[in-house]
């Protein structure tokens, strides 16, 4: 099934949702998620602001309303008071899946030792997967180019749309063992 893959694109910022700057991340993971996937896919994109309850509103109409099978968060990741995305998004999970954040920190410390500083995170939620990116559009790259590779895989488990990568930018990776997709 390759009908209609969505994909949520959740900026969170206080200051790019009143419109005091342009949001940048947004459309930074929208322009790499165009280069890595070659199945047709279609973004949800929203800006809201740094407070949980439209944090954990957004995600779970992106996710049981709009069908996203993979939503993305940018921004509100940090220790400042009002970076509150990994908890908004741990309190929409029906599964967490931590090894997401893992990998992301350790990518990330490899250009900048304030990579620790991020507290994002991932996991499931019904049949969608939710992963938080931090807010600027370098680590966007570095953190999507890392964890990409394993997330077609996961929504194939996840029983959700068969989704196919440029493998000159960014293969996906699945075990010899599964299926294929369906013609
Ligand atoms: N990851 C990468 N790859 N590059 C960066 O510059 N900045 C860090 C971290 N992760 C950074 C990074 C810093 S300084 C912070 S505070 C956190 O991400 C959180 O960023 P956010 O609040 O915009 O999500």
């Amino acid at each position: 099934m390759t009908d209609n893959v969505r994909i949520g694109i959740v900026t969170v910022s206080d200051r790019a949702s009143r419109g005091e700057y342009e949001d940048k991340g947004g459309p930074a993971i929208e322009a790499e998620l165009g280069k890595i996937l070659l199945t047709e896919w279609e973004a949800v994109a929203v800006v809201i602001p740094d407070d949980v309850a439209q944090i954990k509103a957004t995600l779970i109409d992106l996710c049981d309303n709009e069908a996203c099978c993979l939503v993305v968060t940018t921004g509100g990741t940090g220790p400042a008071p009002r970076d509150v995305t990994p908890e908004a998004t741990e309190a929409v999970l029906h599964k967490p899946m931590p090894g997401f954040g893992e990998v992301m920190r350790a990518v990330s410390l490899k250009s900048v030792p304030t990579a620790i500083l991020s507290r994002q995170t991932a996991g499931i939620r019904g049949k969608s997967l939710i992963v938080n990116l931090p807010g600027n559009p370098p680590a966007i790259h570095d953190c999507l180019m890392a964890v990409f590779p394993a997330i077609p895989y996961c929504i194939d488990l996840m029983e959700g749309p068969y989704l196919e990568t440029d493998p000159g930018y960014c293969a996906a990776f699945r075990p010899k063992h599964a299926k294929k997709k369906q013609s």
